[in-house]
């Protein structure tokens, strides 16, 4: 065996011994919603995870057992931690310590929409400097085709140390559901992909210690991209049915009606629902990333342009319906109290990244309305200079409001409360399904039972 060989059988069977016996130590480098329930699911299979943040507080709170991510409870992180488990630190130093390292930084986009990398640009910086014979390193941020081989290689291999040999390097995409009791980090199937055959042999090794199952594909970029197709398919059907909303509404038909007929059929349809826009980290942002990269291979992704541009339409859409609402009534929008129940971008969580009522609050604000929110998950909204605070579900509330808009659809509001209001109650998100209420005005249709005009039909 030559001298090259020897030292790449070594590296890969101590790494895989480790995974094995469970003495690999694993780092996580990004503590939020996607890295905290990653360190805390390694810990809970009996790694011991060092976490990596950049944050202070993140990194104190979470060394003093109290956890920021909602999926997380304290709970939890106090039994990965007694585990001996999992610490925090803000010490990139102690990467050094890793034999597996999972980046789960964040991957925005900047402000002309295109990815901004420098959170992975930084992580990459990081683990460089301790990168040592017998790592694995795994990329979690969804990005774009390219990233893991692009950016990542080649800062390690100016280490010295050759990919495959002396260290491993995938791309696995995250598929945290926030608020999902059902689809967990353990249970929902991991795609994985390497540089090598080595890379993905030892990814899956260690994933499938963790995860239920473990689905390898043949390189970083097919697994980069099944992410993209996983994000872009959600934000692409959205923007079909809030198309099919926008079109119900012109024809005075109950979309949400139509769609539940629809999904009566058993195969050949999948339901997806519509609202008032799209939020979260992950549908508005990720779709983005294939768009730009593919722009630099001259190829132009039609379907991504005009899913964002219909589905950044549904927060001005609901706005009109307020603003008609209370035309209809002798009331102008300027001057009227909208009440907001549910911000979040989407229910039973407090995340606000991207959320549509956002930007129902501002332009309903730029209409000179006052907007009033209630949301049991967000105590406060800051937004642009703006501040609001959430009020308390109460019939004085109630009653201070000229028009109520429900933007998220949370589990735990009294929606019967709403019913018989006696100023109109825009639902964008059927919250009110089944309820009659003289007030109630759906997405689409007239209200949320809408009539067709009978004398239109003809005989
Ligand atoms: N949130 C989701 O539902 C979700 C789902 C699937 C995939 N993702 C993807 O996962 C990635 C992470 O998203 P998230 O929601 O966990 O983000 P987050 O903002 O919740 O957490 C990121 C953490 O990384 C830390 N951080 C930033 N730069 C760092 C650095 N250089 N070194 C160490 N720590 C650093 C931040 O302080 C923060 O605590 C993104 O690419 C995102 O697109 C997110």
């Amino acid at each position: 065996m030559s001298k090259a060989d020897a030292a790449q059988a070594d590296s890969f069977a101590t790494l895989l011994t480790k995974i094995e016996d469970g003495t690999a130590v694993c780092g996580v480098v990004g503590l939020g919603y996607v890295g905290l329930p990653l360190g805390v699911e390694m810990a809970r299979r009996g790694f011991h995870v060092i976490g990596y943040d950049v944050s202070q507080p993140v990194v104190d709170s979470l060394n003093e057992g109290r956890s920021h991510i909602q999926d997380v409870s304290d709970v939890m992180l106090g039994e990965a931690r007694a585990s001996g488990g999992l610490e925090a630190t803000t010490d990139a130093a102690r990467l050094a310590e890793c034999d597996v390292i999972s980046i789960c930084v964040p991957t925005p986009l900047g402000k002309t929409r295109d990815p901004d990398v420098s959170y992975v640009v930084a992580a990459t910086k990081a683990v460089s400097e301790v990168l040592r014979h017998g790592q694995l390193i795994i990329l979690e941020s969804t990005t774009y085709p390219g990233t893991t081989r692009e950016v990542l290689l080649p800062a390690f291999e100016q280490r010295g140390l050759e990919v495959g040999r002396d260290f491993f390097l995938c791309f696995s995409p995250e598929r945290v559901d926030p608020g999902n009791e059902r689809w967990q980090i353990h249970n929902t199937p991991k795609v994985i992909g390497g540089i090598t055959r080595r890379c993905v042999e030892a990814g899956v090794a260690i994933y499938s210690r963790v995860m239920e199952q473990v689905v390898p594909v043949s390189s970083p970029e097919a697994a980069e991209l099944a992410k993209l197709l996983e994000n872009t398919f959600r934000a692409v059907n959205i923007a079909l049915v809030n198309e099919m909303a926008q079109a119900s509404d012109r024809l005075g038909v109950d979309v949400f009606e139509v769609i539940e007929a629809a999904a009566t059929k058993p195969f050949g349809f999948m339901k997806f629902t519509p609202g008032p826009g799209i939020g979260g980290h992950c549908i508005p942002l990720d779709p983005h990333y294939l768009a730009w990269k593919m722009k630099t291979l001259n190829y132009r992704t039609r379907m991504i342009d005009l899913a964002g541009e219909i589905n950044s339409e549904m927060p001005r859409f609901v706005v009109e319906k307020v603003r008609d609402a209370l035309n209809d009534r002798g009331k102008a929008l300027k001057g009227s109290r909208v009440l907001l129940i549910g911000v979040a971008y989407k229910k039973d969580i407090d995340d606000m990244r991207e959320s549509p009522a956002l930007d129902v609050m501002k332009l309903l604000e730029e209409k000179g309305a006052t907007v009033l929110y209630h949301d049991p998950y967000v105590p406060v909204v800051r937004e642009d200079g703006h501040s609001w605070t959430s009020l308390p579900f109460t019939p004085e509330t109630l009653a201070s409001a000229d028009c109520v808009v429900i933007t998220t659809d949370h589990s735990d509001v009294r929606y019967e409360e709403l019913v018989d209001l006696p100023v109109p109650v825009v639902d964008t998100r059927n919250a009110l399904k089944g309820k009659d209420g003289l007030n109630i005005i759906g997405l689409s249709g007239a209200g949320a039972r809408a009539v067709v005009d009978r004398a239109a039909v003809p005989a």
